[in-house]
């Protein structure tokens, strides 16, 4: 099988690739990103050579490139997005047109060369926030940020497309990653970053926000699990029920760097923040049988250590 992996340089992207290389010896990849300040050809950097793999740079929704690619493969993974919320709150002019406008071009793409296969890689923010209880598929779309709305709309598109062409098209909802490789704007590498360099950390709010944290690699398990055994036209959330606050997640970071708590400083909240993400996993559970494999302990600890060595970071 040749798969179209879009954003393969971001953060999950090269994660999967990585896992797909390893999983399918027999597979190829073709890895189209735009290589936007979240892009980074250094997370390909242990495949970059691999004969089975080929990166090309440029944007989703350049139509007459993604015609082409497509014609060359039999499947789409799209993880191309701009992902960082409080980019969309400053401007979501590019949030729109990647997230909204770039899914509609491979969507095209796809029904014109009659692919087996169109995975979208979706969010849980798409649900919005609740303060107790889970969010299943079948939940209410009730995106808070316009990143989350800008992937909403291209979930939306995702189900039409299904509907009204009947194409094989498959939505994963993902709650939030943790790992190596990631742009030091996210959480948890964009505080590691500040404490390298002697400064205080900033907390949004009361810190109490809560999300639920999911292993990177755990991930690309369950969207390869998803592209295979997964129900065309149907939606998988993915999580972890690793449920965290803000707050713990810089306590945790602290504590692994031998460094006081006096180096949190709550700002500002974000506004619009979501107060807590929580989504019901139990349909790739007992449909497909995945389930998250690496310990938050574990996964958090070495992820920590990987950080702390890296040098960009
Ligand atoms: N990070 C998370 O915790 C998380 C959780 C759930 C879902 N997701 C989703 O997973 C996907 C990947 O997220 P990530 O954290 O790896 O993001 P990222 O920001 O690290 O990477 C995004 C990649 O997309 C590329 N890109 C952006 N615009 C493009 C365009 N127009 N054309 C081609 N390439 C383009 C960038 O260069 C970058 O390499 C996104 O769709 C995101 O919504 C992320």
């Amino acid at each position: 099988m040749k798969l179209l992996v879009t954003g393969g340089a971001g953060f999950i992207g090269s994660h999967f690739i990585r896992h797909m290389l390893g999983a399918h010896p027999k597979y190829r990849i073709i890895n189209l990103d735009k290589l936007t300040y979240a892009g980074n050809l250094g997370n390909c950097g242990d495949y970059a050579g691999d004969s089975r793999y080929e990166f090309v740079k440029g944007d989703i929704t350049d139509r007459r490139l993604v015609d082409d690619l497509a014609s060359q493969v039999d499947v789409i993974l799209n993880f191309a997005a701009e992902t960082h919320v409080d980019n969309s709150i400053e401007d979501s002019t590019e949030f729109i047109e990647t997230n909204v406008m770039g899914t509609q071009v491979l969507l095209e793409a796809a029904k014109k060369h009659k692919h087996r296969r169109y995975l979208q890689v979706s969010t849980d923010e798409v649900y919005g926030d609740t303060v107790e209880g889970y969010f299943n598929e079948e939940s209410p779309l009730k995106p808070s940020s316009p990143y989350s709305a800008s992937k909403a709309a291209g979930d939306m598109l995702c189900l039409a497309y299904r509907r009204t062409y009947g194409m094989p098209i498959l939505i994963t909802r993902c709650s939030n990653n943790y790992g190596t490789h990631q742009y030091p704007e996210k959480l948890i590498p964009f505080f590691i970053q500040k404490l390298k360099k002697g400064e205080k950390v900033p907390v949004y709010g009361d810190g109490l926000n809560i999300r639920d944290w999911l292993h990177v690699i755990d991930h690309a398990r369950a969207i390869d699990l998803v592209l295979h055994k997964g129900k065309e036209g149907e939606i998988y959330n993915i999580g972890a029920n690793e449920e965290h606050t803000n707050l713990e997640i810089t306590q945790r970071l602290l504590k692994q760097m031998a460094l006081p708590e006096d180096r949190i400083e709550f700002v500002t909240d974000r506004p619009g923040h979501d107060i807590r993400y929580a989504i019901d996993s139990s349909k790739i559970q007992k449909e497909l049988g995945w389930k998250p494999s690496i310990s938050f302990e574990k996964g958090f600890g070495e992820m920590v250590e990987w950080y702390l060595e890296a040098a960009s970071v």
